[in-house]
């Protein structure tokens, strides 16, 4: 049996030898932020210090050390269609001496409005800065218009830094858990949130039938605790019981977006009375928007308008600026496209292929789920059903190794579990490149 952790020691040397600058970074910024990084999950990449990037264009990344990186991780979904695509950047450019932000709507705003139900369906939307707040909004908007208290997730689940969903399910007894790594936490979130296993039908109806549920919110696949993709049947059926409890299906496709142009619920006709989708909607600028049906929007607006005068506690100052709204238009029209999601999807499924033979050939009890351009290498024999199954089959140690093996060779994975994603910049030759690497790694794990 190969010893992880001598592998591990071993590649954590080559990469202190091989990164001088990034070691050095690391050391002088520990002067001026946090953990020695402007944001500190950044520690989370699992090498000795964090890469110092250069540059990055397409799916190239540089770093300090002038070392040359293929993107699988493209910022964790913010940049999928590539760093910087030229449309995207012509756009900010061209916007950026023609006014940021003036809290009033740009011009543009009808394209935009026009762009976002052709691609995502939706007729109506609202803008925020982040997914976190967009999901945030929601949640407001979904207990004001239904006046009910009680928001409904998946074990396992993650919407950004949103209170009310940093929750666990506790597995003896189903009830809902504080997140025992979030900080400060002070409310009792059992009270208003409620926690169920995911692809479980009966707890689902259980947790709806007291009638109190707002919203369901809910990522189409969990793509945040390992990558657990639905059961067939499963939504259709889970969207049928929230209409009949009169709760909203909420459908956050910040990830998700990478199934197919439009994201999961418009390619399988989920139907959602609401959407969310952050990060790569504006090619990474930082934007993100939420979209809901006409009736829902005559709903939030009776109920704003029976709200007294003042602050609604949604929004922020930023949100729909011109420079967003400009980068957001120049995604919809470039990015957003068929031909861009034709070439992602080949190019995901030949990745998805190369792997699974490799991994069948090695013997190794592996598995990769893969949901349209985005795919996950598991570290167990079969495609998780559930939250607690992911936990139950859990190698973090073989899932740290594989990261800073690859990142030493010049690949990138998330460094959240093992995920890849494939962009419209990612070329046939840097999917042999990670197969390479792959090939390597199945060797030394021999
Ligand atoms: C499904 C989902 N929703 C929302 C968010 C929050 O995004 P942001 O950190 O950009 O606010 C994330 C972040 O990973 C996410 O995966």
């Amino acid at each position: 049996m190969v010893d992880i952790s001598t592998l591990q020691a071993r590649e954590r040397q080559r990469f202190i030898q091989t990164h001088p600058a990034s070691m050095a970074q690391a050391a002088a910024a520990r002067q001026h932020y946090l953990f020695g990084v402007p944001l500190h999950w950044m520690r989370d990449w699992p090498s000795p210090a964090t890469l110092a990037v250069a540059c990055a264009e397409g799916v190239t990344l540089t770093c300090a050390d002038g070392l040359q990186y293929t993107d699988f991780c493209l910022g964790d979904t913010g940049a999928m269609f590539g760093h910087s695509p030229r449309p995207l950047a012509e756009a900010i450019a061209q916007q950026a001496s023609q006014g940021l932000t003036c809290m009033l709507p740009s011009t543009r705003a009808v394209a935009v409005g026009q762009g976002l139900q052709r691609v995502f369906g939706l007729p109506q939307w609202q803008m925020a800065l982040s997914a976190s707040d967009a999901n945030r909004f929601v949640l407001r908007w979904a207990r004001g218009v239904t006046r009910r208290p009680v928001l409904l997730v998946f074990d396992g689940c993650y919407h950004g830094a949103v209170d009310d969903t940093l929750v666990d399910r506790d597995p003896t007894t189903g009830r809902t858990l504080p997140r025992a790594s979030v900080l400060g936490q002070v409310h009792n979130h059992a009270e208003f949130t409620r926690v169920v296993p995911f692809n479980d039908l009966a707890a689902l109806e259980a947790a709806l039938a007291p009638g109190d549920v707002a919203a369901l919110l809910a990522e189409p696949a969990l793509t945040n605790f390992g990558l657990v993709p639905p059961v067939d049947g499963y939504w259709p059926a889970v969207r049928d019981l929230c209409r009949r409890h009169g709760t909203l299906f909420v459908m956050d496709e910040t990830h998700t977006v990478s199934t197919a142009l439009g994201g999961y619920a418009r390619e399988h006709r989920l139907d959602p009375d609401l959407l969310v989708v952050g990060k790569a909607v504006a090619g990474g600028l930082p934007c993100a928007v939420y979209g809901f049906t006409d009736d829902l929007a005559e709903r939030m607006t009776r109920a704003k308008e029976a709200a007294p005068d003042g602050h609604s506690g949604i929004g922020t100052t930023l949100a729909g600026n011109a420079l967003t709204l400009a980068a957001l238009d120049a995604a919809l029209t470039h990015l957003h496209t068929e031909a861009n999601y034709r070439h992602m999807l080949d190019l995901a499924e030949q990745l998805e292929k190369g792997l699974v033979q490799r991994i069948r050939a090695a013997g190794r009890p592996w598995t990769v789920t893969r949901l349209g351009a985005r795919m996950e290498l598991q570290f167990m024999d079969h495609t998780p059903r559930d939250a607690q199954d992911v936990r139950d089959h859990a190698q973090s140690d073989l899932e740290a190794f594989t990261h800073l093996f690859m990142l030493n060779r010049g690949v990138l994975l998330t460094p959240f579990h093992s995920m890849m994603l494939v962009s419209p910049a990612t070329t046939e030759a840097d999917v042999q490149k990670l197969l390479g690497v792959f090939d390597e790694l199945l060797a030394d794990l021999a």
